[in-house]
């Protein structure tokens, strides 16, 4: 591969205006010590590394004028460069100066390995254990009690608590991090933010008329490392922004000559170039997601077992959004001496994570995107698609290298690529998927096309929302929220799933509804498409296959499966997966959810023990009223055609119908390669479909 230098791409320090940097100079040094519940070990001693090393952060040097900022302010805007210390030491200062009073501090992440990873962190320099005064909330899994004042939260259950508390009013401050991602998630709570604050800040004459009389005002911190504050500031009725000078050293930019379409090669043999070439220091990769990401592993691990005896040895760590925490722990320690360690991530690196020792950084310039794909018939579907990032994300991640001293980044395509990036990524609302959205906020009794968002969300998505609600049931021909609607929304699942979650109380199947959509629910996924052992993967499974089709295949596996995890250890359940090609941790994933959904259905008064026994009719009428939607007939040549919409689609070659020709399927999802492929099917009766209550009104 040809790569070329370009002097003139070196990476500047993040900038703020200077005005508004927050200094050190003429700052009282007073100390406050904090005492925290629980043992006093080591870590809290100020003279123990951990301390050493918060006090050592960029923030730290800021650290009073910043708590004054946002003592002064109701909504401050905060910008630093990742690594700097915002998402670790901001809630703790808060915290620590009193400004949370007795309420608690959430801060909100995107993403899920985040929030559990940072609680972590924040818990050890605390020196307490995770669920005490620090703790996480995250879909399916949660670490708080009484004691928790600083909880980690997905943005996505913070919005979840909004249907049970729709003031936050447990809340004394909300820090929104990760901003600049806008996710769907993020703008959500971020309208909902401006219109709690208003109601909650409301001078108390005001105030004394409403329910909001006994709360205290809310604090907003809106958190990025790049982001559009201007924007943000607008929103908020010019709010204050603070910027955080970090800690940046020069990076110097390569370019290749030509663009490289088979970028996971390209990054390999770079790899190896610097490995070879250059001086020690540790290389971060990113890539678009996990296939890469294990198949840029394995071929690494390849080459590195082959390599001289007086090279360094290699030591691959992949991270990525379902990576389990526990397997996180490698990043972030130092690689064993003798070692160079080579990072492979997503853009979870780019700004949510710190990984320490990065020297160089390997950019394929890739990422992938949710993106909704419209149909002119009102329905569609999100898919994930593998796109170009924006400039933003290539100055991130070059910006990863230059962290502890200067660094190097290697860019996958030529500079007139980047040159042709758009600026930053179009936020989520404006391009995906908005039905579990739009069924939260008729929860909360708001109009989606009434609510004051920073970008409003397309009239289109708007209308396919509408449509799958209905036909789900939760909405009525008037566009008001049913019962069902509000049964549907008290699972942390798709609309789809709730939907046949609710079903299964009318057919007497939870037991085996839940089972199942537990599994759908994980974030891997239980069949491995491995291409090495097709074969001995198909033989292995066969005994698991169910004639219907690929759901009651899965709940044969999760029976199996039960039964192996009454009996055997840990290790004895991981061999058994190994020896049936099934992916253990999708299973252990999808016990953790299904014991949450029991207990959803316990509180919602559905008996989560109803079995229909073998007979998988009933779980079918579930699904089918879950998945509607997604139903498609055989045609003559062998195709399917969607029963509500224009595609025709063939049967993916992962599923267990793939060879068989059945008149009526329903699928999971749709994935787009040569063809449109249903994935996740099973046959059913044409009469389930016609028995579905909303198809089976006259006029619709
Ligand atoms: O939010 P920001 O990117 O500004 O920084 P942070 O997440 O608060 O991280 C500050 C420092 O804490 C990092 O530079 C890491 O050295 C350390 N850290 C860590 O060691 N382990 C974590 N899980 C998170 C942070
Ligand atoms: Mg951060």
């Amino acid at each position: 591969m040809h790569v070329k230098s370009s002097a003139k791409h070196k990476n500047k320090p993040m900038r703020g205006s200077p005005g508004s940097a927050l200094r050190a100079e003429g700052e009282p040094r007073k100390k406050r010590r904090f005492s925290t519940p629980g043992k006093q070990l080591s870590n809290g001693s100020p003279s123990s590394p951990i301390q050493m090393q918060r006090a050592n952060l960029p923030i730290a040097t800021g650290k009073n004028a910043l708590i004054e900022e946002i003592r002064r302010n109701d909504v401050s805007i905060l910008i630093g460069e990742t690594g700097s210390g915002k998402t670790t030491q901001v809630p703790q200062y808060l915290l620590e100066s009193g400004l949370a009073g007795h309420g608690m501090i959430a801060v909100t992440q995107p993403r899920k390995v985040a929030a559990t990873s940072l609680a972590a962190r924040v818990a050890t320099e605390q020196n307490v254990s995770v669920g005490t005064l620090v703790g996480y909330s995250v879909r399916f899994d949660e670490a708080s009690s009484d004691e928790t004042r600083i909880k980690y939260v997905t943005d996505g259950m913070l919005v979840r608590e909004l249907l049970g508390d729709p003031l936050l009013s447990r809340y004394s401050v909300v820090i929104v991090d990760e901003a600049h991602e806008r996710t769907l998630r993020t703008d959500l709570l971020i309208t909902n933010l401006k219109d709690i604050q208003r109601k909650r800040n409301a001078p108390s004459d005001v105030k004394g008329k409403g329910s909001a009389a006994k709360l205290n005002p809310l604090k907003i911190v809106i958190m990025s490392a790049t982001l559009d504050a201007d924007k943000f500031s607008k929103f908020f009725d010019d709010a204050k922004i603070v910027y955080v000078k970090g800690r940046q050293h020069p990076v110097t930019i390569y370019h290749t000559a030509v663009s490289q379409p088979d970028y996971v090669d390209a990054a390999m043999r770079t790899f190896f170039q610097i490995h070879t070439d250059q001086p020690p220091g540790d290389v971060l990769i990113f890539l678009p997601g996990q296939e890469d990401i294990e198949g840029l592993e394995r071929s690494i691990q390849l080459y590195a077992d082959r390599l001289p005896k007086d090279v360094q040895s290699i030591l691959v760590c992949p991270m990525y959004a379902a990576l389990p925490p526990g397997q996180q722990a490698k990043i972030f320690t130092p690689a064993p001496a003798g070692f160079r360690k080579c990072i492979l991530a997503t853009n979870i690196a780019e700004t949510s994570i710190t990984i320490p020792g990065t020297k160089y950084v390997i950019d394929t310039g890739k990422c992938k995107e949710k993106r909704y794909v419209a149909r002119d018939t009102g329905t569609g579907f999100d898919t994930l698609l593998t796109r170009d990032i924006t400039k933003s994300s290539a100055m991130q991640r070059a910006g990863r290298a230059g962290r502890e001293g200067p660094g190097y980044c290697f860019r996958l395509y030529p500079e007139e690529a980047f040159d042709a990036m758009a600026e930053s990524a179009e936020p989520e609302i404006r391009r995906c998927a908005l039905t579990s959205s739009m069924l939260q906020l008729r929860c909360l009794g708001q109009d989606i096309e009434e609510l004051d968002f920073m970008d409003k969300p397309d009239r289109e998505a708007i209308g396919a929302a509408l449509k799958t609600l209905y036909l789900l049931g939760a909405l009525d021909s008037k566009r008001c929220l049913t019962k069902l609607g509000r049964d549907m929304a008290a699972f942390p699942l798709e609309p789809n799933l709730a939907r046949a979650v609710v079903a299964s109380r009318e057919f007497g199947c939870t037991l085996e509804v839940i089972g199942i959509v537990s599994v759908l629910s994980a974030s891997s996924k239980l069949f491995f498409d491995s291409t090495d052992e097709r074969e001995a993967a198909a033989e292995a499974r066969r005994k698991f296959r169910h004639r219907s089709g690929d759901h009651m295949t899965i709940l044969n596996v999760v029976r199996a499966y039960q039964e192996i995890a009454a009996a055997e250890k840990k290790s004895g359940r991981k061999e058994w997966c190994r020896k049936q090609f099934l992916n253990d941790r999708c299973l252990a994933e999808a016990q953790d959810i299904r014991d949450q959904l029991r207990e959803v259905c316990t509180r919602m008064q559905i008996d989560w023990k109803t079995s229909c026994g073998e007979d998988e009719q009933p779980v079918l009428k579930c699904l089918v009223r879950g998945l509607v939607q997604h139903a498609a007939f055989l045609q003559p040549d062998g195709s399917y055609k969607q029963l509500m919409g224009p595609s025709i689609v063939k049967i993916h070659p992962s599923s267990s119908l793939c060879d068989k020709k059945v008149p009526v399927i329903i699928y999971d999802e749709l994935v787009y390669t040569t063809h449109i492929y249903a994935r996740g099917v099973s046959t059913v009766p044409r009469s389930y479909i016609a028995e579905v209550p909303v198809l089976n009104v006259k006029g619709t």
